[in-house]
């Protein structure tokens, strides 16, 4: 087993990626142990997940956050989201990649990923750092109804499959353990009801310093969660082997412990860097 290096904590810790590095079936590439967490919006699971790869010396991959951005550029570029040739030209000549640094093959051959290196969790396009700017409600709004075009969605998962080619991962969104990793070593479906998910993003953008209204927050909430689980592609929805956890009267800490439990019991973690 191979050290390797937690960029969080400079320390230098054991995983189990090479261990669990295996030839996908499906299209031959190899990969490391993934777990895949998803769930609707405000469920927590972000924040799950970034503790968890903490925790276990994992890469951090945030998928919303992928499109998001995409959803921004298309909107600063002037493309109407429902021209999906427009879509597909926009993301197959975007550079869109976390740093540091870029984790998958690009131009001029491929770049390294070593153990926490996406958990920076900056997200750029051509070089613009998007990281911030993607945090608006319009950008949500935005990016449940980019995401729910197929081009997209494709040109998505192609690339979340090579972000994963390398390391261990932790893949946080909506369909990662039904369609990017239907084989995900461990799959969590991360739940709570609508009025506690919208109370914490409520709590999170007035800390922000951002003026909004609980009930309009529960609202679009509500209409977001509708259009990422009706959507033709890839619908928001537990996968049939995924533990579903329902976080509304868990805290964090409790939350995580049954995360942590589930993983050592399903991945022979060995050392962490914890
Ligand atoms: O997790 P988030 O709120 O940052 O995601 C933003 C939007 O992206 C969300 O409305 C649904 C979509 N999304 C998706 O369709 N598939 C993913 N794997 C992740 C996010």
């Amino acid at each position: 087993m191979n050290p390797v290096r937690g960029s969080h904590n400079k320390k230098v810790c054991t995983t189990i990626r090479d261990e669990f590095v295996k030839v996908e079936a499906s299209n031959g590439v190899k990969r490391g142990p993934v777990i895949a967490i998803d769930g609707p919006a405000g469920s927590g699971k972000s924040t799950l997940a970034r503790l968890l790869a903490e925790k276990l010396c994992f890469t951090y991959i945030d998928t919303g956050a992928m499109y998001r951005a995409v959803a921004l550029r298309a909107y600063e570029q002037g493309i109407d989201i429902e021209d999906e040739d427009s879509l597909k030209n926009l993301c197959s000549t975007i550079n869109l990649y976390f740093t540091p640094p870029p984790a998958y093959p690009r131009k001029g051959g491929r770049k390294n990923v070593g153990g926490n290196q996406l958990n920076s969790n900056k997200i750029f396009i051509d070089g613009n750092d998007y990281s911030e700017k993607i945090r608006t409600p319009f950008v949500s709004r935005l990016s449940s109804k980019v995401s729910s075009q197929k081009a997209v969605r494709d040109a998505m998962v192609r690339l979340q499959r090579l972000l994963a080619a390398k390391g261990s991962v932790i893949m946080e969104g909506r369909d990662i353990g039904t369609i990017v990793f239907p084989d995900a070593d461990v799959k969590f479906y991360i739940d709570a009801s609508p009025e506690v998910r919208g109370r914490r993003r409520y709590a999170e953008l007035k800390e922000k310093g951002e003026n909004v209204f609980l009930d309009t927050i529960i609202a679009e909430e509500k209409a977001r969660d509708k259009q990422d689980s009706t959507r033709e592609h890839a619908p928001l929805k537990k996968a049939d082997d995924a533990v579903l956890i329902d976080t509304s009267n868990m805290n964090l800490e409790e939350v995580l412990n049954v995360m942590l439990k589930t993983v050592k019991e399903r991945i022979s973690i060995g050392n962490t860097c914890c």
